[in-house]
């Protein structure tokens, strides 16, 4: 049995706020018993370096951290200090963590809100499928379909089908994991399970939870505590366990 503690939207931006709600949700993965921790981007709010050296100060833990960026992330800040790297080509990582082989998808389009997976990205994720003779568990930042809530789906994935033809393609997709819309929400996607991790900076409002019309200004309630998945793999089956982190 895998036990993944899903995060999400971390939104380091040099404040205290950001950085405390980070440093409870840490401080209580680490006294769980779970195999690898999966953060679903937006690790940053500005993608500065500063900001990178908080995410690689306080993202640790002695299991595997899983990470891919959103888009609040700049790929070159990146990899300059989380993969010791340069360069600006997408983001994509393949991962074996906790006895589960993970692809880590770059969705990001640089400068916008809205995600692609680019034809490399797709390219990638392609070879990675068809060569893998176990399942496969795909992440990726921006949710594919829409999750009811207009303003979030106005940025959601803006080529859901060609990444959906990618994991139709091959049996070794399991489930797929996603961040961006800082609402813990489930659904299916190319007939495989979808599953959005809450947000640790703030929870979106759904529309029929207010009377209030939801704009840009009100949509995220930041009032609302931090929230995980523990996603449990056993015998290739997957279960998704959704809990609050309380102060
Ligand atoms: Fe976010
Ligand atoms: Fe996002």
């Amino acid at each position: 049995m895998t036990i993944i503690a899903h995060i999400s939207d971390t939104h380091f931006d040099g404040g205290e706020r950001a950085l405390a709600r980070v440093r409870r949700t840490m401080t209580y993965l680490r006294g769980c018993d779970v195999d690898v921790i999966l953060v679903t981007g937006d690790l940053t709010d500005h993608g500065t370096v500063p900001e990178y050296d908080e995410v690689k100060a306080e993202l640790v833990a002695d299991i595997p951290v899983l990470m891919l960026p959103g888009n609040h992330d700049v790929r070159a800040a990146y990899r300059q200090v989380l993969l010791d790297g340069a360069g600006s080509a997408p983001i994509n990582q393949l991962r074996r963590a906790g006895g589960l082989l993970f692809a880590l998808c770059d969705s990001t389009i640089p400068g916008e809100d809205e995600g692609l997976v680019a034809p490399e990205t797709l390219d990638w994720l392609g070879g990675v499928l068809g060569e893998a003779e176990e399942p496969v568990f795909v992440a990726l930042h921006h949710h594919p379909v829409r999750l009811n809530n207009p303003l979030l789906d106005s940025i959601r994935l803006r080529n859901p089908d060609d990444l959906a033809a990618v994991l139709r393609a091959s049996s070794a997709p399991r489930a797929v994991f996603c961040g961006h819309a800082h609402a813990a929400a489930a659904g299916t996607f190319a007939g495989l399970p979808l599953i959005a991790a809450p947000g640790i900076f703030s929870t979106t409002r759904l529309p029929w939870t207010t009377t209030d019309e939801l704009v840009w200004e009100n949509t995220f309630d930041r009032d609302d505590v931090p929230g995980v998945v523990f996603h449990v793999v056993e015998h290739g089956e997957l279960t998704s366990h959704f809990r609050s982190i309380a102060g």
